[in-house]
């Protein structure tokens, strides 16, 4: 049941954690593994590939069952059922959020306003097949009749994020000849940078948009349509060049996509949970349909294990109620995603999205001002680097920082001892989080090196990590386009699993609308020297003639 007549830090399941929290203030991670020979292997669980190592944790198994309980409380078995049977679960926009049903098997049953949508997904994936085949084969080629070389992907937030994470993660699949490219930004430097390298002749353009309103993909589109009419295409062969996917057909033809080149978007998918649907089709020209549909393949485990498992066993419910357990009962403020894996560099940036776009948010469903934190800042970076970069602040900072590292047991580039080093690094870099070195410890070290006795001591202090940082471990045998399904769908349903307990819309984003609109107000004053607003203020005024200052006709 959602907590609208009892607030949430109210609730007898909340007071319990807080006063578990108190006990354990005194506690710190070390205790807990010496108090417990079995711990890592109490606090393991494995799904789609996936397993997770949560033994790092301020966490015991009262803990465990207190948030288990404040989960239950919160209505987290009724919202989850809601959330994949296709009920209204993100209210302020009337939708429900359908992006488990984008990878259920063909043959299956999940129904929106009392029609089963799966025939619709599966037609979809069949249009995309042939289209992929028809590019593959030199079936369908450019206005020359050369074949395809390079896909650009034209989107921003969720029609970019994620289908580029997964390009990128999966390049030792992607097929020889093909090259993917994406443009996003309004900066002209990402659309005219990236067609300086193309050939317009051998050049197809996917725009990226579920409403085909967004500014940045409307101006970078027309730039690159103008850019093919004026290096040997012409308005005839933009059918063989462009695509859409939207789910605003009308502004598409309109924009002069030929209305065979459009492919459905359905409002019941949220933009940052898209990249299973056709706007996912980067990836399938990138890699092929065959891994396509494995991603799919690895996403729809993840969400049978979501539906499924106990708590105790459940991926992402366990990550998320241990998000929540450090945002709200230890004051975290962030949350680092450190992939040790060179191929999903992107993972932190489409979590990003994913995970603040969703929980950024202050009111409860029904509208009232919540009194407790929400969603965290999510930041990351790939492992090894970050460890010659913040991981100091980790270590020696004020601050406290939960992690994910998530690894491959296996590389798809084994060379000299190079792997062995890069999971020696991850597992010291947790290692080193959750036990620290103590002074006497950082002391007795400095006194084996020679050092003198009165150094030494001055020098401990500076030496303490205090450690007690919590973090996870995520494994995997190898990034492989199932376990990859599986770990994007696991930190989907982390997100909503936050949600649940938070009480919070995490499918609409009204605040990114007031940028927008202030954006759209401003444009003409820099361009066409048009007048303030009377909501303007001085300090944009001042700025705004500067701009036009140095950009005098
Ligand atoms: O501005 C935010 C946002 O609406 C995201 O939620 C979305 O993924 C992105 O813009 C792009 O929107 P569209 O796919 O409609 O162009």
């Amino acid at each position: 049941m959602p907590h609208t007549l009892q607030g949430l830090t109210q609730r007898p399941e909340w007071r319990a954690l807080t006063a578990l929290r108190d006990q354990l203030a005194q506690t710190n991670l070390r205790d807990l593994f010496d108090r417990d020979p079995r711990r890592a292997q109490r606090y393991l669980a494995s799904a789609a590939g996936l397993t997770l190592d949560f033994s790092r944790n301020r966490l015991t198994d009262e803990v465990l069952q207190a948030l288990d309980a404040l989960a239950g409380a919160c209505g987290l078995p009724e919202r989850r059922a809601a959330l994949l049977r296709g009920d209204i679960v993100n209210p302020t926009e009337n939708r429900p959020a359908l992006h488990t049903a984008l990878r259920q098997p063909a043959g299956s049953e999940v129904r929106v306003n009392g029609q089963n949508v799966v025939p619709e997904i599966q037609a979809t994936l069949e249009r995309m097949e042939t289209l992929v085949k028809a590019v593959h084969q030199g079936e369908r080629t450019g206005y020359s009749d050369k074949p395809f070389t390079d896909v650009v992907s034209i989107g921003i937030g969720g029609s970019f994020l994620g289908p580029k994470l997964v390009v990128e993660a999966l390049a030792p699949y992607a097929r020889e000849g093909m090259n993917c490219h994406f443009v996003a930004n309004i900066d002209g430097t990402d659309i005219q940078e990236t067609l300086k390298k193309l050939n317009p002749e051998t050049t197809l353009f996917l725009v990226q948009s579920k409403s085909f309103r967004t500014q940045e993909t409307l101006s970078n589109s027309l730039v690159a349509r103008e850019w093919f009419l004026t290096h040997g295409g012409d308005v005839a062969a933009i059918a063989r060049h462009f695509l859409a996917v939207t789910t605003n057909i009308k502004d598409a033809k309109h924009f002069g996509i030929d209305e065979h080149n459009i492919f459905p978007m359905w409002d019941w998918v949220g933009g940052r949970y898209s990249l299973w649907s056709a706007i996912g089709l980067p990836i399938a020209l990138t890699l092929g349909m065959e891994h396509f549909h494995a991603l799919l393949e690895g996403a729809h485990d993840m969400d049978r294990h979501f539906a499924e498992a106990p708590t105790a066993q459940n991926l992402p419910v366990l990550m998320a109620l241990l998000s929540v357990w450090y945002n709200n009962f230890w004051g975290a403020e962030t949350h680092a995603v450190l992939p040790y894996d060179e191929y999903l560099q992107f993972l932190p940036d489409h979590l990003q999205q994913l995970d603040m776009e969703s929980n950024g948010k202050r009111v409860t469903q029904q509208g009232q001002p919540v009194d407790y934190a929400t969603g965290p800042i999510l930041w990351g970076g790939v492992g090894a680097n970050g460890q010659h970069a913040y991981h100091q602040l980790i270590h020696q900072g004020t601050r406290l920082v939960p992690a994910d590292f998530i690894i491959p047991l296996q590389s798809h580039n084994p060379v000299n001892e190079h792997h062995a080093n890069l999971f020696a690094n991850c597992l010291s870099q947790a290692r080193a989080m959750m036990a620290g070195k103590t002074r006497a410890e950082a002391k007795q070290e400095l006194l084996d090196s020679g050092m003198e006795e009165a150094a030494a001591e001055t020098l401990a202090p500076h030496k303490v990590i205090p450690g007690n940082q919590p973090s996870n471990i995520l494994l995997m045998d190898k990034v492989t386009p199932k376990t990859l399904g599986a770990l994007i769908a696991l930190y989907e349903h982390r997100t909503f699993v936050q949600s649940v307990i938070w009480d919070i819309d995490c499918f609409d984003q009204w605040g990114v609308e007031l940028g927008k609109q202030i954006g759209n107000e401003i444009l003409p004053r820099l361009t066409d020297g048009a007048q303030a607003s009377a909501d303007s203020d001085s300090a944009t005024d001042n700025l705004i003639n500067l701009f036009r200052a140095a950009n005098r006709p």
